[in-house]
């Protein structure tokens, strides 16, 4: 989604907002925009395409004088990317200047009201309307323009606003849109994100919904929409800055996929105490876990396919029924909740729109909401009732890989707490669990040793049009995961199935060639799984299986095998998905893509 940064400071202003910028690329983009009080005037630079693009129209904003201004990365929405799209929008005076991530969901009735009284659009967006606004409601007090702009919009924003009368300052307000403030003794920030300014502060306030806020060189004020002043108080980040880069790796993704035995074990080792599990933490106690009859798991993309193995997990050890759901499906279909049902909200940023709401509305209906969510702060942390963090650390790339991993030993961990107090599984076999939560770490960083194998097996898959994902239970789960994995960035078609699924439609899809990925690491599915592979095989498939070392005998059935260590059944996704994630990395590698921003894509959807 869109990416703001704005700095007002002793420093030339430009160079410090396309920094920041350049670290919120992976947020996706299609057009970037800068905008900065030159000393007589708002000077604007728009360039469509990549932030180099801007970069090289100005010089690395060495063309663009001053200490003040505000900067944009756009992900189109109302509009095709292009320049005149592109933020910063100006007024017709030129004298207010602003950029918004979000949707303005009224904004063609605005837009039309505006029109009537004689205001000219220069572009497709709704963020337009904001600027004309703004200009109608101005009256020389820039909080009072913004809070009656408010007041009047619907729909989700985090802005970053100029006015040309008041040039040393630059104001923000959000609405379900993240937005935070930076201090620094050099000067003050906007941003979308910590990584846009984490080398410049560590000193961060995070808005709130319907908060204003004004920045000077001298001062940062906060309001609230009725234009009140309101105290906050700032946050640490403890961030490693070298977490936010690339260090040695080519890309994000390989270097989050190798951070995965310490993500993984930064998530479980904390919550493993005297042989027992111990999430004290997350701010809900064992009697009130135990009042829950039943789990609904709500996500999207692959912190959805998480729960989907969540789902597997607690149901198998805990024995409770848990369902998990799209956020974008469940907030719509009327669901069914009672004062008996544990909500899990899970999500990597905390900021996605469809989540959130799906958390606002359980929270509506009376329901305890329980998040697991990897960034500290974040929207959908800060309205939990209670959090689970996962301690990926800032996952950059597109495409989730050391996150989900955290994500599913989170599920693991509940999984286990909730066996535990409902004795649903023995002593005995909690403990055998447990040992082997705590192996996980290690088997993970065996498996990248298998690096160079899934290359050379990737590379002869670069020209492929579909691939089929199959496995049954928790290996399904894994398939999901594993085939978007594939296909966001590599954009080669491919689908997951149930393997017992496959004869009941898309096995005529099989012909000479077709690669189908089968995943069996769970015995007592392995003969079942087996069945499945024959079948596609008859039909003319090249299958390519992910097995635990046990089953050296699949050779005789697949064409090519990979083999994953093994751990306890409900775990082995943990396992599974690494040379999978691999293989895509992999297979975009050898495409040639752009493996951390795939196209169209957006690291964080913070739109319906
Ligand atoms: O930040 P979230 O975990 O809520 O994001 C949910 C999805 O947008 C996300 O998992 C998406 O599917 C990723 N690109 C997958 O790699």
């Amino acid at each position: 989604m869109c990416g703001i940064a704005g700095y007002i400071g002793k420093q030339q202003a430009a160079p410090i907002i396309l920094d920041g910028l350049s670290r919120l690329e992976y947020r996706g983009y299609d057009s970037a925009g800068v905008a900065v009080y030159d000393g007589e005037r708002i000077h604007m630079e728009k360039a469509q395409g990549r932030l180099r693009v801007l970069e090289e129209l100005t010089q690395h904003g060495a063309t663009m004088p001053g200490f003040c201004g505000i900067g944009h990365t756009r992900w189109a929405t109302h509009g095709s990317p292009s320049d005149t799209n592109a933020h910063p929008h100006m007024n017709e005076s030129n004298s207010i200047a602003v950029v918004h991530n979000g949707i303005i969901e009224n904004y063609a009735q605005l837009k039309q009201r505006l029109l009537n009284k004689g205001y000219h659009f220069a572009s497709e967006t709704d963020t337009e309307v904001l600027v004309h606004m703004l200009t109608e409601y101005y009256n020389g007090d820039p909080v009072e323009a913004i809070e009656k702009v408010m007041h009047r919009v619907e729909g989700s924003y985090a802005l970053g606003i100029m006015f040309l009368d008041h040039p040393h300052h630059i104001y923000a307000a959000r609405k379900d849109s993240p937005l935070i403030v930076g201090e620094s003794s050099d000067g003050k920030f906007i941003a979308s994100d910590v990584p846009a300014i984490l080398q410049y502060t560590r000193t961060v306030y995070y808005m709130e919904n319907e908060e204003i806020a004004c920045l000077s060189t001298e001062h940062t004020r906060f309001f609230n929409v009725d234009g009140e002043p309101i105290q906050k108080t700032p946050v640490t980040i403890d961030w490693d800055i070298h977490a936010a880069e690339k260090g040695g790796f080519e890309h994000f993704m390989l270097k989050e996929i190798h951070e995965q035995p310490k993500a993984i074990k930064d998530t479980i080792s904390p919550r493993i105490k005297d042989g027992d599990i111990d999430l004290s933490e997350i701010g809900m106690s064992d009697e009130e876990l135990l009042s829950f009859h039943k789990i609904t798991i709500v996500a999207c993309g692959s912190a959805y396919h998480s729960g989907v193995t969540g789902r597997y997990v607690l149901e198998d050890l805990a024995r409770i029924p848990t369902e998990a759901d799209l956020a974008s499906e469940f907030r719509y279909r009327n669901p069914i909740y009672d004062a008996g049902t544990l909500v899990i909200v899970v999500s990597q940023s905390g900021e996605t729109a469809d989540s959130l709401a799906a958390l606002r509305d359980a929270k509506a209906h009376g329901c305890k909401v329980l998040a697991i969510v990897n960034v500290v702060g974040s929207s959908i942390a800060r309205e939990a009732d209670a959090v689970l963090y996962t301690w990926a650390g800032p996952e950059i790339a597109v495409a989730t890989t050391k996150a989900y991993s955290c994500q599913i030993a989170a599920f693991y961990l509940l999984a286990l707490k909730f066996a535990r107090l409902r004795s649903t599984i023995t002593p005995e076999r909690f403990q055998t669990l447990l040992d082997a939560l705590s192996c996980l770490p290690g088997q993970v960083e065996s498996l990248l040793a298998q690096k160079e194998k899934i290359q050379f097996f990737a590379n002869h898959y670069l020209a492929t049009e579909h691939i089929f994902f199959i496995g049954r239970g928790i290996d399904y789960a894994l398939c999901l995961e594993a085939s978007l994995k594939l296909k966001e960035i590599s954009y080669i078609h491919s689908e997951a199935y149930a393997a017992g699924e496959l004869k009941h439609g898309t096995i005529s899809l099989m012909e000479n060639g077709t690669l189908v990925i089968a995943v069996a690491t769970q015995d007592a599915l392995y003969p079942k799984t087996v069945s499945n592979i024959v079948e596609v095989k008859t039909r003319g498939a090249f299958v390519m299986a992910v097995t635990t070392l046990q089953h050296p005998e699949m050779e005789k059935c697949a064409d090519y095998v990979l083999y994953v260590p093994k751990t306890a059944a409900p775990f082995m996704d943990s396992l599974a998905i690494v040379p999978l994630q691999l293989f895509a990395y992999y297979v975009s590698l050898g495409r040639g893509l752009d493996v951390d921003k795939p196209r169209n894509l957006a690291k964080s959807v913070t739109v319906e």
